[in-house]
């Protein structure tokens, strides 16, 4: 029997050393390069808080200024990727819409040298401005729309939106948008960043570490989690039913989705912020029932499971925000994706800084020594 001791989850145990992101679970605490990720909410945008996940240090305005400009001109798609994108089922998850657009993305920009810098670079910046693109033109050619071409006198936020519902965010809804992104550009060391991490060590492609990341965030238990509170909310219905509700749900043991986090113990600070933003986008679209709803909803959960370190994680508002900006519920974790490769992309190169390929131990449950029948003395 082996000695090994397995850690399910590999719950506690470091994979990597990293400098792009701390969270301090006790305390509520979330830095990028050691800066509250409240305050780069409030006062960043998200081009410049991806500098700095990506380089260590906040930019110089004119640092910030041509990586605004290199964004800028990389938001475009080829038009064959576009007709790749118009060619995939228009009732597939935007998720998978955008998994499989990346990794084909590896074929568009050859990068297959991780060695050469000047390539990783412009792999980094051709992902980070692209993501919105893909994903708002699935979500227009699904429904037989052209897609709209983005503008380049608009910032990575707004024009998001602008591709989207081709109007311009008011300055409120703007911000909304950006303190979102900020919010899920990076979390230590989760799913999705592991197993970019993982892929990248074998020095894969770039594409085809954000393509994996990408897959890992669809799952329920990370990035999917967004969409199932809606349906959760939906089914609760209403104030009244919220405590017999959770009361039938804890008794069964069902996980109650938008709760629990392997790190943070109390409140997850990123809700905190988007609460607080919440109030601004509500004053213009009007105060969701939902939005009252999973006010009492957390207020019961804090009571019955608060007790257990349960509260409510990020995904838990953020998919209220954007129905009430009327974005489609199943784009939320395309949103997510289109945050996260700030973060995925700053751990592919500290990964490759130090690299060494990922290749864990297992502990062998299986038989041994077993003789081969031949199929015709089977039964
Ligand atoms: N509702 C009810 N009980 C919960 C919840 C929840 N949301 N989360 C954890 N628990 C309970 C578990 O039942 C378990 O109880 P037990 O010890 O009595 O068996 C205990 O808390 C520990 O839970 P685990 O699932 O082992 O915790 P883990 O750290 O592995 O999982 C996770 C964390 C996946 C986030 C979990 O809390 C969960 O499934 N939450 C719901 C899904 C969700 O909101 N995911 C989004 C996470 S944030 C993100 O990815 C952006």
């Amino acid at each position: 029997m082996s000695q090994i001791e397995l850690r399910p989850g590999l719950a506690d145990v470091p994979v990597a050393e990293s400098a792009v992101s701390f969270i301090d679970g006790k305390r509520a605490r979330l830095e990028y390069r050691g800066i509250a990720v409240e305050t780069l909410a409030r006062e960043s945008c998200f081009e410049e808080t991806t500098w700095l996940l990506l380089k260590g240090d906040l930019p110089t305005q004119k640092q910030l200024a041509d990586f605004d400009d290199q964004l800028r001109h990389h938001r475009r798609i080829k038009f064959r990727l576009r007709d790749l994108i118009k060619c995939l089922p228009e009732s597939g998850h935007p998720m998978y819409a955008l998994q499989a657009s990346v990794a084909a993305m590896g074929m568009f920009y050859p990068a297959r040298d991780v060695t050469n810098e000047k390539s990783n670079w412009e792999s980094t910046v051709r992902l980070i401005a692209k993501l919105p693109t893909v994903c708002a033109a699935f979500q227009r050619l699904r429904y037989g729309d052209e897609p709209i071409t983005p503008r380049d006198d608009l910032d990575h936020a707004a024009n998001f939106y602008w591709m989207l519902f081709e109007k311009e965010p008011s300055p409120a809804i703007r911000k909304v948008i950006d303190a979102c992104l900020v919010l899920h550009a990076e979390h230590t060391m989760n799913a999705s960043t592991f197993s970019g991490r993982v892929t990248g060590s074998t020095l894969a492609n770039p594409y085809t570490v954000i393509s994996a990341a990408i897959g890992t965030l669809t799952g329920p238990l990370h990035g999917g989690a967004n969409e199932e509170v809606l349906d959760m909310l939906e089914e609760i219905g209403n104030i009244q039913n919220a405590k017999p509700w959770i009361d039938d749900a804890v008794a069964k043991k069902k996980k109650i989705m938008g709760f629990g986090h392997r790190v943070y113990k109390v409140k997850d600070p990123r809700a905190t912020v988007l609460q607080d933003l919440a109030e601004h986008v509500f004053a213009e679209t009007g105060r969701p029932k939902l939005y009252d709803l999973a006010v009492e909803v957390e207020r019961i959960m804090t009571d019955i499971l608060g007790p257990k370190g349960i509260y409510p994680n990020v995904d838990f508002y953020s998919g209220i925000i954007y129905q009430a900006l009327g974005i489609p519920r199943d784009l939320f974790t395309p949103i997510f994706a289109i945050a996260r490769v700030a973060g995925w992309l700053a751990h592919w190169l500290e990964q490759l800084v130090n690299n060494r390929i990922f290749r864990p131990e297992q502990i062998y449950v299986g038989k041994t020594n077993q003789a081969y029948v031949p199929l015709s003395k089977r039964p």
